[in-house]
């Protein structure tokens, strides 16, 4: 049985149809506008209209690769999934987006079924930010 790991989540995000890839960035780009943008900005500087009134500084998306070395995708879906807090949750300055994606998705229903699409959905709509990040990094 495969191991629903971060990593293949990934990987079948990446490895979709060029088609649902190209439909998969697009969504990614519309959810970082709305959702990540008020903190990290339009182009991802972490510039954005919130960031002053936050504890802690928004990151610059666009230097993960060059701090890296190289992209981190594994490191990066953690962080955006909320997978690498160390104490549970609810102490970072950003918020969990694999618990409101998960959460936005189940709605009002209490099925398993839904419980399991809902996380799956999260999982896609993240590895497809984590492709949108890593296609605004900067030229080293
Ligand atoms: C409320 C403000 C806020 C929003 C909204 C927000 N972030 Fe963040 N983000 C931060 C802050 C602050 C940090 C750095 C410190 C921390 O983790 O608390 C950060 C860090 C990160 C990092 C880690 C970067 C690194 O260098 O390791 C990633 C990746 C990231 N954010 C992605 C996103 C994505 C994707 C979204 C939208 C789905 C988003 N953020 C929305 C505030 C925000």
């Amino acid at each position: 049985m495969i191991r629903c790991t971060p990593a293949v989540l990934l990987a079948l995000a990446l490895t979709a149809l060029p088609a649902c890839a190209d439909a998969l960035l697009e969504q990614a780009q519309a959810d970082f506008m709305t959702l990540c943008a008020p903190c990290h900005g339009d182009d991802g500087r972490g510039h954005g209209p919130k960031a002053a009134s936050l504890s802690a500084h928004p990151a610059d998306l666009t230097q993960i690769a060059a701090r890296y070395g190289s992209f981190p995708e594994d490191k990066v879906f953690a962080t955006i999934a909320g997978l690498d807090m160390p104490e549970g949750h609810g102490t970072r300055a950003m918020p969990i987006w694999g618990d409101v994606f998960v959460t936005e998705g189940v709605g009002k229903s209490t099925t398993l079924a839904d419980a399991m699409k809902a996380s799956d959905d999260a999982s896609r709509r993240i590895a497809a930010l984590v492709r949108y990040i890593a296609s605004i990094q900067a030229a080293p």
